[in-house]
């Protein structure tokens, strides 16, 4: 792929990652690639912002080669320092060993220890703090915690460009560019499921960015994040999506997500779902081993109501549940309530221990769970029907 032309003389030459199917190890699939996205300013001063992942340094190069010889690289943005933005740097600064880099302090400081002795130029940089590549000014605005402590953004004001790096990204690989050469549909399906499995548990911190940068009262036409598709025609709709998912906003929507063992709590959900889809609830079903908790995580960004459901096994509950848990538990979902059911046999314990979990969530549960015990007949499961029933009346 040849580099993409972005605005005259900014180019896209980053690399797409057709094959990668997991992220940040194990926890979130990546069922349809993605993208390392580095942008050159091929200004009086030549700059780049950003490298990509270090198994695609050599695409990197030879999409920079396309537009300019590398060694004439004279300012080096790092917005990022995770390995996936840095890890191609040292191949970047062995072409243009003079180069200066660009970024927060924290980013220096993390930098020097991602490369030891590597005695690169580093010019710290602050919110508001700008850099002349000519005919462009740069200007930088730090985002700590968006999503590491070292982040920020590049504004480009003469081309009203920001580039947030990981922010408003999406894990998609394609062979477009831009957000309407795309699915609009799949687009938003992976800004959503980015935003709920790397920014959740910072959504205050991005309400108070968006406001920070509506204060600047700065123009944004075009958003190229670090991941994915750039945003030149609905750049407006992912930040208000962000601004939405942020907030914790929701819909009349729930998830019921279950394990069991026989089926007898298998039961119990299905009747649950459909008393609540019977009161208009729009109500997904998950078994937890049949699904991805990555994915249905991204279904909290509208459902406000999450129901959970395991059988007991040894006072305990099923321990597939543990990873969608747990994940919750670092994501802390925004504004959202729980309800807990299971089945039993001689002993409870598994709807109490989902309670704690969901607590540790930050997700308040209804003070009743719903427990049958052994197999629900037709009576227990005509409750269950009431009770999600009764559950929609909560949204
Ligand atoms: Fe895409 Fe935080 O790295």
């Amino acid at each position: 792929m040849k580099p993409v032309l972005l605005k005259e003389g900014i180019y896209w030459v980053g690399a797409v990652d057709w094959d990668l199917r997991y992220f940040h190890g194990p926890i979130y699939t990546t069922h349809r690639g993605t993208t390392y996205n580095s942008y050159l300013i091929a200004d009086d001063h030549l700059t780049l912002v950003d490298a990509v992942y270090a198994p695609f340094a050599g695409e990197l190069i030879g999409r920079i080669k396309a537009v300019a010889d590398p060694s004439r690289i004279e300012n080096v943005i790092v917005n990022h320092i995770e390995t996936d933005h840095a890890g191609a740097l040292p191949e970047i600064m062995k072409l243009a060993p003079g180069a200066k880099i660009y970024c927060s302090a924290r980013a220096r400081d993390g930098l020097q220890k991602h490369f030891p002795g590597a005695g690169w130029d580093y010019r710290v940089v602050k919110t508001g703090m700008e850099l002349s590549t000519g005919r462009r000014t740069l200007t930088f605005v730090e985002a700590p915690m968006l999503h590491w402590p070292d982040s920020m953004f590049t504004y480009i004001p003469q081309e009203a460009l920001l580039l947030p790096n990981d922010a408003f990204g999406q894990h998609l690989a394609s062979s477009s560019r831009f957000d309407d050469e795309v699915d609009g549909h799949v687009l938003m399906e992976e800004a959503a499921k980015y935003y709920a499995n790397i920014l959740y548990p910072v959504s205050r911190l991005v309400l108070k960015k968006l406001a920070e940068l509506e204060g600047m009262n700065i123009p944004v036409e075009m958003i190229a994040p670090s991941h994915g598709i750039i945003w030149r025609s609905r750049s407006s709709r992912i930040v208000e999506a962000y601004r939405r998912w942020a907030a914790g906003e929701w819909e009349r929507k729930s998830l019921v997500v279950y394990e069991t063992m026989w089926g007898s709590t298998m039961l119990m959900a299905r009747a649950i779902a459909e008393g609540l889809s019977d009161q208009g609830v729009a109500t997904k079903l998950y078994r937890i081993s049949a699904g991805d908790y990555s994915d249905i995580i991204k279904e909290l960004l509208e459902a406000r109501l999450l129901v959970v459901g395991s059988s007991t096994i040894h006072r305990h509950f099923i321990a597939s549940l543990a990873p969608f848990l747990d994940s919750l538990a670092c994501l802390q979902p925004v504004n959202r309530i729980g309800a807990v059911f299971g089945s039993y046999g001689w002993s409870k314990g598994a709807a109490q221990a989902v309670t704690e979990r969901l607590k540790q969530a930050g997700i308040e549960t209804v003070p009743e769970s719903l427990e049958v015990l052994w197999i629900p007949d037709q009576d227990d499961r005509q409750r269950c029907y009431q009770w999600g029933g009764s559950l929609a009346g909560l949204l």
